[in-house]
Order: structure tokens, then sequence, then C-alpha cells
């Protein structure tokens, strides 16, 4: 636990987040490292807690707007330290939360339920990396 090194803290965007995978057993899940204006990191799974198919970061960083994560289907906005929804369909929810921590300039997994794979997107979901969000019909 915690030796699991995702990314140095400086490769975290303040504007957007970094997206990596995590495996919760055999399963691959995304999951977003955020930066907070004091310089910390805090981690959530990759999915929107609207429509929890709906992918926060589809590979390009998750917009974030006034300090909040944006979802791009319907405005959803998440506090980053939290990952509670403040405005939005799914307000007073929260993102499920992923354990990390912060070493010598380099941010560590440290939560016992995942294990990392690696930074980017899943395997086999290169409709991740579309830049259309907007591909996906249906509200
Ligand atoms: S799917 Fe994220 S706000 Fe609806």
């Amino acid at each position: 636990m915690g030796d699991e090194r995702i990314a140095a803290v400086e490769e975290v965007p303040a504007d957007g987040t970094l997206l990596y995978t995590v495996a919760d057993g055999g399963d691959e899940r995304e999951a977003i490292l955020l930066k907070l204006s004091d310089g910390s990191v805090t981690s959530f799974l990759n999915y929107c807690m609207h429509w929890t198919d709906v992918k926060l970061d589809t590979g390009d960083g998750a917009p974030v707007r006034n300090g909040d994560v944006v979802c791009r289907k319907h405005a959803a906005t998440f506090e980053k330290d939290t990952g509670v929804c403040t405005h939005g369909p799914c307000e007073g929810a929260q993102l499920d939360p992923v354990s990390v921590e912060t070493r010598d300039g380099d941010v560590y997994l440290a939560d016992d339920d995942y294990e990392f794979v690696r930074t980017g997107v899943e395997d086999g979901d290169p409709a991740d990396l579309s830049t259309d969000p907007g591909a996906r019909l249906g509200f």
C-alpha cells in the first residue's frame, strides 16, 4: 500500500484532471487525479453519479469550472476536495473516492481496494479518446 506511483504531482493539472486506470479484482476501472488550490491531490473514480456509465474525463481531462469538476453530459459539478455534487441532477451525491498520497513530488495509490494499472484509459475502450462527448445519444 502506498507504493504504486501514479504520476508526478506536477503532471496533475489545476484546470483539468489526470486519467489513470486501476484494477478492482479482475476488473479495470478508470480514476482521475485532481489538484486542489493548495497543491494537494485528490482522486475519485471517473464515473458521474448521475449516469454512472458516463465518464467525467474522456481522455483529455475533465473540464474544471470555478474549482469544480464538470460533467459534460448534463453539467453536474463536483467539488474537487470532497467529490460531492454541488449542482446538477445528482446534487448531494458523492463521487467514489480513491485514496492517494503524495510523497517527494509524486502521487501514489494508497487504497487497498485497488491496484494501479497504468496512466491513461482502460484497455479496449478507444471511444474514451473521442473528443465529441455529445456523440452519445439520449437524455
Ligand atoms: S451524466 Fe453526468 S450530469 Fe448527467
